[in-house]
């Protein structure tokens, strides 16, 4: 069982998808779970159904984009639960569309949350975490931050930017005993999996089997069991990896 008992952990964009499923799961495990989205509702609706089923919660409404939306998350966190252990970068934004048709503006905005974001959350975060003499980032990236797939010239640009920052991370805070790991999914069942779809005009089942050998896609869990993994003591001799949960299909296809 994964040690996260008592860690203070914020998952971003946690009101929906992968970061709803993984503040659930920590807060299944005893971890103190900050949810923070754009999305009240969402947020809101994480953090109660956490709360209901015992465990500790508190939504903090914050874009990932915003400097002082930072420094006010971190605030915020450390006046509710007395530091920071984990952080996990996961807000993200998904477009599909051709180099010509993305507007400057559109690859701008999607570079401030899925990339800016992260810098910021880390920059941000790990005074904290040198404060309780270490801890672990994980960062949300993709397999379209591997290799390269048409019409993902903003989105995979900004994948492949988090898992070099990644490392870059790993490089700069391993002596302070701060772990940083990437995550890199295949389509998960979220709405992202749903605009991959819509773009191939292929159903969900026809993904699962064009994008892994096992002929699903991932569920939302498969994707949170391995970040609750990242950020337990169990993983502490893993930094500046990149872990590709895809069913197989990067390898094999
Ligand atoms: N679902 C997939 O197929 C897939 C595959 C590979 C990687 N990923 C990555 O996993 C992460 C989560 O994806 P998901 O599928 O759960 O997405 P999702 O769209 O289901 O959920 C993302 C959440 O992030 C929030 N968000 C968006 N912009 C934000 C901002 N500026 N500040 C704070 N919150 C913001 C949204 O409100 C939403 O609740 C993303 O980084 C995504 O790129 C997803």
């Amino acid at each position: 069982m994964p040690g996260v008992q008592n860690k203070v952990v914020i998952v971003t964009g946690a009101g929906a998808g992968i970061g709803a499923a993984t503040a659930r799961l920590f807060a299944s495990k005893g971890a103190n779970v900050v949810v923070t989205d754009v999305n009240e509702e969402g947020g809101q609706e994480t953090t109660e159904a956490i709360t209901k089923a015992g465990g500790h919660a508190i939504f903090i409404r914050q874009d990932v984009s915003s400097e002082q939306g930072w420094k006010d998350a971190v605030a915020t966190t450390v006046s509710a639960f007395g530091g920071i252990d984990v952080l996990v970068n996961n807000a993200g934004i998904y477009f599909i569309r051709s180099l010509e048709d993305t507007t400057l503006e559109a690859f701008n905005k999607l570079m401030s949350i899925n990339v800016t974001g992260t810098w910021l959350g880390a920059k941000y975060v790990v005074p904290e975490l040198r404060k309780r003499g270490g801890g672990s980032i994980i960062n949300l990236s993709s397999i379209a931050g591997l290799r390269g797939s048409a019409n993902h010239t903003a989105y995979g640009s900004s994948k492949g930017a988090v898992r070099l920052m990644t490392k870059d991370l790993a490089a700069e805070l391993g002596p302070d005993n701060i772990r940083v790991n990437s995550v890199h999914p295949t389509y998960v069942k979220t709405q992202m999996a749903d605009q991959g779809a819509a773009a191939s005009g292929l159903s969900l089942e026809e993904m699962g089997k064009k994008f892994s050998p096992l002929g699903r896609l991932a569920e939302v869990d498969d994707i949170a069991n391995m970040i609750v993994f990242l950020a337990a003591d169990e993983s502490s001799y893993l930094t500046g990896s990149e872990f590709i949960v895809d069913g197989g299909g990067t390898s094999v296809f």
